[in-house]
């Protein structure tokens, strides 16, 4: 794999994160109830600390990060539907971590990935934990 393209693999990675910060961040200000706004809160710490890794893996290889994000989904402004969004961005991020980790050779690269898989595992436990008691079915099992 060419070293740009791993760079545009990265900057996807990075958007992504992006989003996920940015939702969370809002969302944490929407939530009403106080133990899901705090962990939504913490969660997006952690989703800005992933791009923080992956801008230094960008910039490494030559790169610079790139800032354009889509147009942002929050759930809507309920604590169900936000959930539900938040455990759908965690999964979205490991199924495509998981594939980038297949077909890109840099062990550097493919080590940061992994890391965030376990993370974005954690995180989606943490939203899952969340949900159970508000909705009678279960997203995802972890
Ligand atoms: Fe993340
Ligand atoms: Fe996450």
């Amino acid at each position: 794999m060419k070293n740009e393209d791993v760079i545009r693999i990265l900057n996807e990675d990075f958007v992504r994160e992006l989003e996920a910060t940015l939702v969370y961040v809002r969302n944490s200000f929407i939530m009403k109830e106080c133990d899901p706004s705090r962990v939504t809160e913490a969660i997006a710490v952690d989703e800005m600390r992933h791009m923080w890794w992956l801008a230094d893996l960008i910039t490494k290889r030559g790169g610079n990060p790139v800032m354009e994000h889509k147009e942002l989904d929050f759930g809507g402004d309920d604590l169900q539907t936000m959930l539900r969004r938040q455990i759908t961005l965690e999964t979205e991020g490991i199924e495509k971590y998981k594939k980038q980790i297949e077909i890109v050779q840099d062990p550097e690269v493919t080590g940061v990935l992994k890391h965030i898989i376990e993370e974005e595992k954690r995180h989606r436990k943490e939203f899952n934990i969340r949900l159970q008691p508000i909705s009678s079915e279960r997203e995802f099992r972890e």
